[in-house]
C-alpha cells in the first residue's frame, strides 16, 4: 500500500473527503505523480502492449492507408498529427513505409501529441533524422494551421477519465470517490445525481441500468471534428470500444499486465476504459463530417492487406520467424484476442 506520504504527493486529496470519479481518474493518470506524466507504460516489459509494439503489420496497413488517401484526396501540403505516439512504434513504421512516396513526408508538417515527458524523450531517440527535423512536438492539439489534416492515434482516447451513473428505479446515483484516513485508501460511494443539466443529459438513457461516459472524451474529439469541418481532413482512430449498449462498466486497471482495482497502486498503474463509438460517430455526423469506416480491427486489417503481407513476410523468413509472424497477425485479428473489441472509426471530409 502507498504511504500517506505519497498519496498526498500525488496531490488528489486536495482538502476534499469526497470527489467525482473522474477527477479521481484524471488526478492518478495526469497529476505531476500520476500515471502517464512519470512512468513508462508500454512495451512488453512494462504494463502493457499496444498493436504497433506486437508487429511492424500493424503500422504499415495504417500507413499505407493514409498514404492512399492523402495522393488521392489531398496531394498538397498538409498537417500529419498523431495523438499518443508512446514509444513511436507506430510512426516509425509509417514513416518507414511511406518511403514508396516521398511526396508524403515531403508535404507533411508533422505534429506529435504527447503528454508523457519521458515517453517524448523515447520518440525522439526512435524516430528518424530526416522526419525528426520536421516534427514539432505539443502537449495539446493545436488547432492554428489552416492546412487539411490526417489525424490518427492508436489507444488514444481509451485513457480519457469517465463517469459512472446507475439507474435505480428511476433514480440516478453517480459514482464517487472518498477516501478513509485511517484505513489509508479510497474507496467509491454513490450520491444521488441533482444537477438538471446532468439529470436532462441522463434522460436518454432512462432505459439503461448504468450509463459511463467521458465527457472530456467527447469535448476532445469534437474539437477535432470542428477543426476538420473548418479545414478540411480525416481523423483515423483505432481503440477498444463498444457500439452497443454496455451491461457492465468498462473501467479498468491494470498493473504489470494485471487487471487491479482502480483505487491500488495510484500513479502507478494504467486506468482506461472502453470508448463509446456511438457517442463519437454521433458528433462526427452533428460536424458534417461521413463516416468512412466503421469496423472491427480485424476487419480493418484484413480489408487493407494484412493477410497479403504477412504471406509475403513468410515466404522470406526463417520457419523459427514464421511462427512468430503467425503468431503476431493472430494477435491482432483473432476475435477473441485484439481482432473484435478493438475497433476503427475513421470520419472525413475529404
Ligand atoms: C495507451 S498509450 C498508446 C501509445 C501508442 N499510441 C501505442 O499504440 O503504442 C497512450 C498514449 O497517449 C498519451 N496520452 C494519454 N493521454 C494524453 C493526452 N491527454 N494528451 C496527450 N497525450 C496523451 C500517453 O502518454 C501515451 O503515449
Amino acid at each position: 500500500m502507498l504511504s500517506k506520504r505519497k498519496i498526498n504527493k500525488i496531490k488528489i486529496l486536495n482538502n476534499k473527503k469526497k470527489f467525482r470519479l473522474d477527477k479521481f481518474i484524471e488526478l492518478a493518470l495526469f497529476s505531476s505523480n500520476g500515471y502517464y506524466l512519470r512512468k513508462k507504460p508500454i512495451g512488453k516489459k512494462y504494463d502493457f502492449v499496444t498493436s504497433p509494439e506486437i508487429s511492424q503489420m500493424f503500422g504499415e496497413i495504417i500507413s499505407v492507408y493514409l498514404l492512399y488517401h492523402w495522393k488521392d484526396k489531398i496531394n498538397s501540403k498538409f498537417n500529419l498529427i498523431e495523438l499518443g505516439p508512446g514509444n513511436g512504434t507506430l510512426f516509425k513504421d509509417i514513416e518507414r513505409t511511406a518511403q514508396i512516396l516521398p511526396d508524403f513526408f515531403a508535404n507533411a508538417d508533422v505534429n506529435l501529441i504527447e503528454i508523457n515527458e519521458e515517453l517524448r524523450e523515447i520518440q525522439k531517440k526512435n524516430l528518424n533524422y530526416f522526419t525528426q527535423s520536421k516534427i514539432r512536438w505539443s502537449k495539446v492539439l493545436n488547432f492554428k494551421s489552416k492546412l487539411p489534416s490526417i489525424i490518427y492515434s492508436n489507444e488514444f482516447f481509451d485513457c480519457f477519465p469517465v463517469r459512472q451513473f446507475f439507474n435505480d428505479n428511476s433514480h440516478w446515483f453517480e459514482r464517487y470517490v472518498k477516501f478513509n484516513e485511517k484505513e489509508n485508501k479510497y474507496y467509491s460511494i454513490n450520491k444521488p445525481v441533482i444537477s438538471k443539466k446532468v439529470l436532462v443529459d441522463l434522460r436518454k438513457y432512462k432505459k439503461q441500468k448504468i450509463y459511463e461516459v467521458s465527457y472530456s472524451r467527447n469535448k476532445y474529439f469534437e474539437q477535432i471534428c470542428k477543426y476538420l469541418r473548418k479545414n478540411r481532413g480525416m481523423c483515423i482512430l483505432i481503440d477498444y470500444g463498444y457500439n452497443v449498449k454496455i451491461k457492465n462498466f468498462t473501467l479498468q486497471a491494470i498493473y504489470n499486465h494485471k487487471k487491479t482495482s482502480i483505487f491500488e497502486n495510484i500513479g502507478q498503474q494504467d486506468i482506461s476504459s472502453h470508448v463509446n463509438f456511438n457517442e463519437l460517430i454521433e458528433i462526427a455526423k452533428q460536424n458534417k463530417l461521413k463516416i468512412d469506416e466503421f469496423i472491427s480491427q480485424r476487419e480493418f486489417l484484413i480489408k487493407y492487406g494484412i493477410l497479403e503481407r504477412k504471406k509475403k513476410l513468410l515466404s522470406k523468413n526463417s520457419n523459427l520467424k514464421k511462427n512468430l509472424i503467425n503468431e503476431e497477425v493472430d494477435r491482432l485479428i483473432n476475435i477473441d484476442r485484439m481482432g473484435k473489441l478493438f475497433k476503427c472509426l475513421v470520419v472525413s471530409n475529404l
